[in-house]
């Protein structure tokens, strides 16, 4: 496995697990950690032996945004030419199914992270915002996005033009993340939510992956269309004979990934 500075990866059975690993800076995400997230996350999609993978910080953070420092002096054409938030995108290109696991601050381009992740599993003490407002910028990572899809208008535009911080029970209550545990269990539980996944028929958790996230691309038209060519297009699949099969033969299916 690569040799990584901040952060830190282990395979544990089919899940790969990547955590942040800049305490002391409650894992700010500055550019050099964020190639190395991606590059983590691109060897686990392309390992056959990896079917789901795990993103975490620690307890106190998950992550408390991009890193200020480093952008701090950076004029509009610095930004621009250096483009550091576009790495934030290529989380889209994993095919593989990324949970992340978030205790703590998950705040700026932490809550982002979080959000291009599939799936959150939140601890009771994890806390989501979008604090740009405060450094007299916006999200630059998808905040006024991908939050505005998940927990609406009218809370998305508290949470970026006033600093609002959701509770880990009120972002399980708006839909921001998929369930909220106890402290001592969230990276656990992600764990086993991920061991789960990486147990199932592996071509259709990526197509299934492919064909929700159209939802976010297309109109219903279109996403349908392409939802339906998904569908059929798994018919091409030995898991698809197995899966059925096994149902008629009321024994547990036996996946292949082909
Ligand atoms: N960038 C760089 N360093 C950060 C950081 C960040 N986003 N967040 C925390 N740190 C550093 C602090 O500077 C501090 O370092 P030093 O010990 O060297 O001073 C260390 O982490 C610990 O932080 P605090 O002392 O501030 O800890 P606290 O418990 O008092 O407060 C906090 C915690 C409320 C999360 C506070 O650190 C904070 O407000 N952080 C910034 C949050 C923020 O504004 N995030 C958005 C960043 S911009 C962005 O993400 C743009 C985008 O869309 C991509």
């Amino acid at each position: 496995m690569a040799e990584y500075e901040m952060i830190l990866t282990e395979a544990q059975g089919r899940v790969g697990l990547v955590r942040l690993n800049r305490p002391k800076a409650l894992n700010a995400l500055n550019a050099a950690l964020m190639k190395e997230l991606m590059n983590a996350l691109a060897v686990f999609d392309a390992d056959e032996g990896v079917g789901a993978m795990v993103v975490t910080g620690d307890e106190r953070a998950f992550a408390a945004g991009a890193d200020i420092k480093e952008m701090v002096d950076a004029s509009a054409v610095e930004m621009l030419a250096r483009d550091n938030i576009s790495v934030f995108d290529r989380i889209r290109t994993i095919k593989k199914p990324v949970i992340a696991a978030v205790s703590g601050y998950a705040l700026g381009g932490g809550c982002e992270l979080a959000m291009s992740c599939d799936m959150i599993v939140a601890s009771e003490s994890a806390k989501f915002g979008q604090p740009e407002i405060n450094l007299g910028v916006i999200p630059g990572a998808g905040g006024t996005q991908r939050l505005t899809h998940a927990v609406g208008k009218a809370i998305a535009m508290e949470m970026v033009l006033n600093n609002r911080t959701l509770s880990a029970a009120e972002a399980e209550h708006y839909g921001l993340v998929n369930r909220v545990v106890p402290v001592e269990r969230y990276l656990e539980e992600a764990l086993e939510l991920a061991a789960e996944i990486a147990a199932r028929a592996p071509l259709a958790v990526q197509i299934g992956k492919q064909a929700v996230n159209q939802a976010f691309e297309a109109s219903l038209t279109e996403g349908l269309a392409a939802e339906r060519r998904m569908f059929y297009f798994l018919f091409a699949s030995q898991d698809q004979k197995e899966g059925m099969q096994a149902f008629i033969e009321k024994r547990p299916p036996q996946w292949k990934g082909e």
